[in-house]
């Protein structure tokens, strides 16, 4: 069996002292331990340079090679052309985004940098793996580096539409540069369809087959791998929690009102102020529930140093400060809202105590929370999840109330049957959604997009070519 090499922008190298981190990272870290391998990328950290060599820890069979960036890459490539540039571009916010050429010399600097240092550490049949939107030059910049075997990249956004996408100045290298790999995966259909759409009609590329991208001279498999979340992990969790401290503090505030619950990283594309306005719209047309049910938003600052989220966190702290003016009293305040970071299990018990759960992006590649706010609900009480149409997660999760995050008179109203909901419609709706969580493990996410990767012919012959 060949080793792996996983490559993404931010690697975290477990810590002897403590077991934390989940999800993603123990996911490949457990691929790695099976054949043994690397995990390359940014420690994290900033230095006034980039460093020279990368730092390799060994933890058993898996080298974690990383390497702290210097204060102008951090920027350029990172805070800049990746945050500024892709992200918001890849969540279809044009209005966002920014076309620097000095951030994108930077990004394709740092890729080019990566691919210098991890390029000696490669062997012969390795399988190598890059992971989003920060690393797409990576496979282009291995392949001249003469990296000839199999290798794979996913993209955990969403992939735009083409005529998004064109807005793009270097859309064509973008895309030419996804063409270098054997294996491009996608979080769901509509996103492939963009990416093939683009293929198609603006690069003059073919579909060979179902699955075979004929682009650039080169043949690409590409696929719908929807990423899941650990096996059983949440609802152990989410099982111990409600037992233990947070949770149960948490229900005695409560004094027998009903709670909602958003948990999201603090960013545009999480429609949270477009939440608190529907919340409010809630509060508005259903007077009813006022005093009666509270939503509790969890948001963690992230990409602080990037002006646009600077300005989200301000909109929030007035937006909730005016929802809650308008409508707390002496004894019950609607809106609790925090940026403060919980770990997984703590949200586990939150989650589990929570009737609604309120996941409404306005653009998201898959979103892990809909998922483990179902996996961690009691079986016989289970909660409703409203979710946003505009989530990957909608695609499996159709059994959520699926609503338009802009529209807030319809997130109103289905935060409204939520709370309403007959116990017998939630389980049912529960039950369905559950399946689909257990069924498409982050386990299973896995093997199956490697399996792929192992049964690709590499490098994947260019039928026709000369
Ligand atoms: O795909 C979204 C993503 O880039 C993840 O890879 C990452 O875990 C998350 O956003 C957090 O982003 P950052 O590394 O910029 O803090």
């Amino acid at each position: 069996m060949s080793r792996l090499v996983v490559v993404s922008n931010r690697v975290a190298v477990p810590d002897a002292q403590s077991a934390t981190t989940g999800g993603l990272a123990v996911a490949l870290r457990d691929a790695l331990q099976t054949n043994g391998g690397i995990w390359f990328g940014w420690s994290g950290k900033t230095a006034a340079h980039t460093a020279e060599q990368p730092t390799m820890t060994e933890i058993g069979p898996v080298t974690y090679a990383t390497l702290d960036l210097g204060r102008k890459d951090y920027n350029e490539y990172y805070n800049g052309f990746a945050n500024r540039t892709l992200w918001p571009l890849f969540h279809y916010r044009l209005d966002l985004a920014e076309f620097s050429h000095q951030n994108y010399t930077g990004y394709l600097r740092v890729n080019s940098l990566f691919a210098d240092k991890l390029r000696p550490l490669i062997e012969d049949d390795d399988q190598v793996w890059v992971h989003d939107y920060h690393l797409i030059p990576m496979g282009r910049e291995l392949r001249a580096r003469g990296v000839g075997q199999a290798m794979g990249f996913f993209l955990h956004t969403p992939f735009p539409a083409m005529e998004v996408l064109l807005a793009l100045p270097s859309h064509a290298l973008l895309v030419e540069s996804l063409c270098a790999y054997d294996v491009v995966g996608f979080q769901t259909e509509n996103d492939l369809r963009a990416f093939r759409d683009y293929v198609i009609h603006e690069a003059k590329g073919e579909m060979l087959d179902d699955q075979t991208v004929r682009a650039f001279g080169r043949l690409v498999h590409t696929e719908v791998f929807p990423i899941g979340i650990e096996r059983g992990q949440m609802e152990a969790a989410a099982e111990a929690a409600v037992e233990q401290g947070a949770a149960r503090r948490l229900e005695r505030t409560l004094n027998n009102r009903n709670l909602m619950i958003g948990v999201d990283r603090l960013d545009y594309s999480k429609g949270i102020p477009e939440r608190f306005r529907s919340f409010e719209r809630f509060m508005e047309q259903y007077p009813a529930h006022r005093g009666q049910v509270s939503m509790m938003q969890i948001a963690p600052l992230s990409r602080s140093e990037v002006p646009e989220y600077k300005a989200i966190r301000d909109q929030l702290e007035g937006l909730a400060g005016y929802i809650n003016g308008r409508y707390g009293d002496f004894d019950w305040m609607p809106l609790h809202y925090l940026t403060k970071n919980f770990q997984r299990e703590t949200l586990a018990g939150f989650f589990r105590l929570s009737r609604v759960g309120v996941v409404t992006p306005l653009r998201d590649g898959m979103n892990l929370v809909a998922k483990e706010y179902v996996a961690s609900q009691d079986p016989n009480y289970p909660g409703v999840l409203v979710l946003s149409r505009f989530a990957g997660a909608a695609r499996e999760l159709d059994a959520a109330l699926l609503v338009n995050p802009y529209d807030h008179d319809g997130v109103a109203a289905a935060l409204n049957k939520g709370l309403v909901m007959s116990l017998e419609e939630r389980r049912e709706r529960w039950q369905s959604m559950m399946e689909k969580v257990r069924e498409n493990s982050l386990e299973a996410w896995r093997e199956r997009f490697l399996k792929v990767l192992r049964s690709v012919p590499t490098p994947m012959p260019v039928k026709g070519a000369r």
